[in-house]
């Protein structure tokens, strides 16, 4: 492999709407860190760009629930997501935004550029508006039912259940998020990038050129590609983006996913004067990290808008990650199910390698992932304290007890002392290699190879019995266990940075280059080192079980705020006009051609009635037969699906829109009356 002039990594933009967690920082921003901080040890020529994707729906929506501008979100979770990945040591040359004047001036040109090429289609559609809130509806300020799963969250612009991207107008029973009312259609002007006209050149650049992608990119791009594209709006009617540069646009904003790429862009402009070197020179490797739900974006569309241009290069490689699950469950914003930095920080300050570690080691690399916290435990307890911690704090405190503190002379060695030098040399090669393909999890594991490798060795040869009758042998022991650490100090820092520091600490030797490692005469004979401190510490069930009640905590809190509101007071007399019986269902079967409902024969201890029930997908028809329920016997009779309903029969329904059905306690008498 040609070592390339320069690199570009770019790390997807998270939007400011809230802050950071492991997810994120365990799909994009950990293996992002990684990379770039092993480049800049090779002494590469790195630019490392991000910054926070301030347009979108996302950004207003929050706005709406926190009743405040769209400005004040921006600015509050922008500094709380940047303070969390300084804390967290991910070394970005550069934390731009999109609401600074450089990116809304690069993005309006490269958009006026297009337009002025002719490059996007101009097209009046009808879109959903709200009357009510007197503006139209973009993406998620619109949901309903996925026309393809079914799911009834989905979004304008995707559904999360299936993860199909979807038209606002594709959706059954569209509902806007500003009101709850039923949008009209209205007609409204828009600009749209043909990505059909792309498609020759993406089948060929992704398809053919690029077929060293991970494969679950890979396989994600050939699906979208086989599926035919369609041309994509690139702008919507907001007041909250970059505003179209052309006349007669007025209340039109780029669409946030034509904005936000072009924010790396913008950052690396910020960064260096030498941007164009970075973006426009074909030595240059451009390196995307994001998760999976990006890669349509890109790998398809910002690729064909910067091909449309020209003048700038393609990505190299987007290495992608999957996601990673929290205690197997989906980590989920809205629902708080989520470890986020900023309290973890509260919790474990001092510990960012910890969590480094634990989600290197789980990256979700090619498939999802979990996270737990009996895992984070195991992994700190048995391999960065079993292990890492365990080897250097041996070599360092025999050091001190038999020879002063100082690195001891070497002696001749036996087959097993070769054998352990050589190996460093090989898992060196073996971590760069992992490294320069993006596999992370084998990077560290390689790294921590290295470090088992001595804790064997120690304890295979027992210096500390040694000592007793030859300490010529116990010198070369711990020279090499020396050497060894001293290499560890090194490697490690892509991955674990504080404990590189501190480890080139403990050896008093804190500027040896990556270039050197990977040799067994690190540190000279009769170097002088400090004394250790501790380097990891055991994390103790109380602390794990003090996780597990604060994650449900949380997600109980959140679920709570989905409870309906309070109904007005009513008096006992309207209470009273209700006549609820027990009764038991003799019959049930599906209402043909619906999803939802059953038709239910019931004995109300009155008479035997027919009531047609939202159920179907909570219950089986032969669930239901013979059991006994609570039916509103004076309702008015309704028809449904041509059947006359006569009653309705009571189901508790929960936050999430899950029924049961409410039984009395006991089998009872047909036609006992509920009060
Ligand atoms: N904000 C987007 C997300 O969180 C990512 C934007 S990446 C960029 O999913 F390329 F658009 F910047
Ligand atoms: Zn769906």
């Amino acid at each position: 492999m040609n070592t390339p002039k320069r690199y570009l990594i770019t790390a997807a933009l998270p939007y400011a709407n809230g802050p950071v967690h492991i997810g994120h920082l365990a799909g994009v921003y950990v293996p992002a860190d990684i990379y770039a901080r092993y480049l800049r040890l090779r002494g590469r020529d790195v630019k490392f760009v991000c910054g926070s994707d301030e347009h979108g729906v996302a950004i207003t929506i929050k706005a709406r629930q926190e009743e405040v501008s769209p400005k004040e979100v921006v600015d509050k979770y922008h500094n709380m997501i940047k303070q969390s990945f300084d804390q967290f040591g991910i070394t970005f040359d550069i934390y731009s935004r999109t609401t600074s004047k450089v990116h809304y001036e690069t993005a309006s040109e490269f958009f006026k550029n297009l337009y002025d090429k002719g490059l996007f289609v101009e097209q009046t559609t009808e879109q959903f508006y709200d009357n009510e809130a007197g503006q139209f509806l973009a993406d998620r300020y619109v949901s309903g039912t996925c026309p393809n799963c079914h799911n009834d969250g989905a979004y304008g612009d995707q559904c999360e259940s299936c993860g199909s991207s979807l038209n606002a107008t594709d959706l059954i029973n569209p509902k806007s998020a500003l009101t709850g009312t039923k949008p009209e259609l209205r007609e409204t002007r828009h600009w749209f990038m043909p990505l059909d006209r792309y498609e020759d050149f993406l089948r060929n650049w992704i398809l053919e050129e690029n077929k060293d992608w991970k494969s679950n990119v890979y396989g994600q791009c050939k699906s979208w590609l086989d599926n035919g594209l369609q041309p994509r709006s690139i702008s919507r009617d907001l007041n909250w983006g970059v505003p179209i540069p052309l006349p007669d646009a007025e209340g039109k904003v780029l669409y946030v996913w034509f904005d936000a790429p072009i924010g790396y862009i913008s950052a690396t402009k910020e960064l260096t004067t030498d941007w164009e070197k970075y973006w426009k020179d074909q030595e240059t490797k451009l390196v995307h990290f994001i998760g999976k739900d990006n890669i349509v974006f890109h790998c398809v569309i910002f690729p064909s808008i910067l091909q449309a241009d020209g003048t700038y290069i393609l990505p190299d490689n987007v290495p992608a990650n999957e996601f990673m699950n929290l205690e197997n469950d989906k980590i989920s914003t809205s629902r708080n199910w989520a470890v986020w930095l900023h309290e973890y920080l509260d919790d474990f300050p001092g510990k960012q390698d910890v969590l480094r570690y634990v989600l290197t080691a789980n990256m979700p690399e090619t498939k999802d992932n979990d996270f737990t916290w009996k895992d984070f435990q195991d992994r700190n307890n048995n391999e960065l304290v079993g292990i890492l911690g365990n080897f250097v704090n041996r070599a360092m405190v025999l050091t001190n007890k038999y020879f002063d503190g100082k690195v001891p002379q070497s002696g001749s060695l036996n087959e097993e002392d070769q054998t352990v030098l050589a190996d460093i040399k090989q898992y060196k090669a073996a971590i760069e290699d992992n490294l320069e393909h993006f596999k992370f999890r084998e990077a560290l594991k390689e790294m921590m190879n290295l470090a088992r490798l001595g804790n064997k060795y120690l304890a295979d040869n027992e210096p500390w019995k040694l000592i007793k009758h030859d300490e010529q042998r116990v010198k070369t022991i711990l020279n090499i266990s020396l050497q060894l650490t001293a290499n560890l100090a090194i490697l490690a820092e892509p991955f674990l940075p504080n404990t590189a520091v501190a480890l080139k600490e403990f050896i008093n030797q804190p500027d040896k280059k990556w270039e050197e490692a990977g040799s067994g005469q690190l540190l000279e004979t009769g170097h002088e080192l400090n004394k250790p401190s501790l380097l990891f510490a055991k994390v103790e069930d109380e602390e794990i079980q003090k996780q597990l009640d604060k994650l449900i905590n949380a997600r109980q809190k959140a679920e709570a705020s989905d409870i309906e509101p309070a109904k007005e007071e009513i008096s006992f007399d309207e209470f009273n006009k209700m006549d609820i019986r027990v009764g038991t269902v003799l019959e049930a079967e599906k209402v043909p051609k619906t999803k939802k409902l059953l038709k239910l024969t019931i004995h109300t201890g009155l008479d035997k009635r027919t009531v047609v029930s939202g159920i179907a997908e909570h219950y089986q028809p032969e669930e239901m037969i013979g059991k006994q329920v609570c039916i509103l016997v004076n309702l008015a009779p309704r028809k449904i699906r041509g059947i006359e309903s006569q009653g309705m029969i009571l189901m508790a329904e929960n936050g999430e829109g899950k029924l049961v059905s409410v039984v009395p306690d006991e089998k009872f008498q047909e036609g006992a009356v509920v009060r």
